[in-house]
């Protein structure tokens, strides 16, 4: 099988999205963790751009022992020193050069004419030759270039000494089709092209960016330019995760491999968000939050009896922990089946359909039910406790320089007690009245609150966990109010407690 390289530009193309810039620091995080994922060539930046630049290139260049460390450069004397200052101390250094060949960037961008743009290329080599022996040139905006003069440019610059031929589809103009046509043109008509690998670059402004990466791959480039979540310039490069579980995935068509360590993806990813600030959209290939989440009723059954129904990866190829079913209207009874064995309750074949009625009355309000909406739906309904203490009042008088002081009333065999304590907190006022009505002998074993969700008017949600007479009993409320959540929590327990089973 033949091998792709994967040249890893987040750090240089990706840093050109809007709004994103790296400190040396979060270069180096992103870098050591492409390099676990096992990328064979990083491109850790365009040092000439700043002093800064140079300095968080050489940091990566130190450090990183296992990948080719590129820096990106003009074909400008100025340009090569810098970046070869920045990267020399790699183990495997890159100079990366590029100069505009299409007719449009050359006019406008330069106003020279070809002649010009090869002699300054050829030069451009020539000169970062001088410093190590891997060069790569890319002709920029090579789709759009004529391509007599692409290969008379990139002959040109192989016998100047180019190792590595990028071919970049800088606006993301090209159809997969034409990408095709070009690689393969190259390979024909570059008498030289076998001293030089192939590689492509491609942009995203047409949502082509993968698929032309892949065709070029068929057609013969053996290194692929990309960047983790496809972050880079407008709307962004190839993204790795689909280029190299695109390979992956069909290897049976491909017959191609690339060094990747695929279960590191996600981690790549979920890092390289966190440190640019781009968020992933939830329904991004390989790394979205959805790209393994089922919801249709069809699918989840067929998930479920096998799960290459519908998945043609697995999840923790690329390090996510399983696939994730999400419960809607539409999901299905096998899907609410399946999800209430993984929380743990065995409901009885003859209460199911109630508990899936209760389930679709719940899930037509909401949009997607979570597994608290299951828990407070089976454990409210399902084992209900019969309410032999309900609460009917309660009332909390607290402060920073108040003694907190409840007023509970509850409901007992029809009739209403009332009853108020002190307590070391509010909690503590509340549980103490409500002891002093029912008269049980609890020890607090456990308390917790947790908000169940967001946002100022959250649910909180009180659990707790008592012994009484040696046996614990566990009481669960949630409410918008807290002192609500907790008395009817400790009130469950204590029900629980009289109604052992
Ligand atoms: O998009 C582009 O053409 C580039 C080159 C420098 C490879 O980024």
């Amino acid at each position: 099988m033949e091998k792709v390289y994967i040249f890893e530009s987040s750090l240089r193309e990706g840093e050109q999205a809007a709004g994103c810039g790296f400190n040396p620091r979060s270069k180096l995080e992103i870098a050591q963790q492409l390099e676990r994922l096992g990328v064979d060539i990083i491109e850790a930046g365009f040092p000439i751009s700043s002093p800064g630049e140079i300095e968080a290139v050489k940091l990566v260049a130190s450090k990183i022992k296992k990948c080719t460390i590129a820096g990106l450069a003009r074909s400008l004397k100025k340009d090569i020193d810098a970046c070869w200052e920045a990267v020399k101390k790699a183990k495997s250094p890159r100079i990366h050069v590029f100069l505009a060949t299409s007719p449009i960037h050359m006019k406008y961008k330069f106003g020279k004419a070809r002649e010009e743009i090869l002699r300054m290329a050829v030069e451009a080599v020539k000169y970062a030759k001088k410093y190590t022996s891997d060069i790569e040139f890319s002709p920029e905006d090579a789709s759009r270039t004529e391509l007599e003069f692409l290969c008379k440019v990139v002959e040109s610059v192989i016998d100047a000494g180019a190792t590595v031929v990028n071919i970049p589809d800088t606006v993301g103009y090209a159809l997969p089709m034409e990408m095709y046509r070009i690689i393969k043109y190259i390979k024909e008509n570059v008498s030289n092209i076998h001293k030089a690998v192939i590689s492509v670059h491609c942009h995203d402004d047409l949502g082509l960016a993968t698929a032309n990466s892949i065709t070029a791959v068929e057609a013969g480039a053996t290194q692929v330019e990309c960047t983790m979540n496809g972050i880079g310039e407008r709307a962004g490069n190839a993204s790795l995760e689909e280029v190299v579980m695109a390979i992956h995935t069909r290897k049976n068509l491909l017959n191609k491999n690339t060094n990747v360590n695929t279960k590191e993806i996600y981690k790549t990813s979920r890092l390289v968000s966190r440190l640019t600030g781009i968020y992933v959209q939830p329904n991004k290939a390989i790394v979205g939050d959805n790209a393994f989440a089922h919801s249709a009723g069809i699918h989840v059954d067929g998930i479920l009896k096998d799960r290459r129904t519908y998945e043609i990866m697995k999840p923790e190829d690329v390090g996510v922990q399983g696939h994730k079913i999400v419960l809607t209207a539409r999901s299905g009874r096998h899907a609410l089946e399946d999800k209430l064995k993984k929380l743990g309750y065995k409901i009885k074949d003859k209460d199911f359909q109630k508990t899936y009625e209760r389930f679709l009355k719940l899930a037509d309000k909401k949009r997607e039910i979570f597994d608290e909406d299951l828990r407070t739906l089976v454990e409210g309904e399902i084992f209900k406790v019969p309410e032999t203490y309900s609460l009917q009042y309660v009332n909390v008088v607290t402060g920073n320089k108040t003694i907190p002081t409840a007023t509970v009333e509850i409901k007992n065999k029809g009739k209403i007690m009332e009853e108020a304590s002190c307590g070391d907190g509010p909690v503590d006022a509340v549980y103490k009245a409500i002891d002093r009505i029912t008269k049980v002998k609890t020890r607090l074993l456990d308390y917790s609150i947790k908000s169940v969700t967001g946002g100022k008017e959250a649910l909180g949600e009180v659990a707790v966990k008592v012994n009484v007479q040696g046996k614990e009993f566990l009481g669960r409320h949630a409410s918008t109010d807290i002192i609500e959540a907790s008395a009817k929590a400790y009130l469950e327990a204590i029900n629980r407690a009289c109604h052992p089973k």
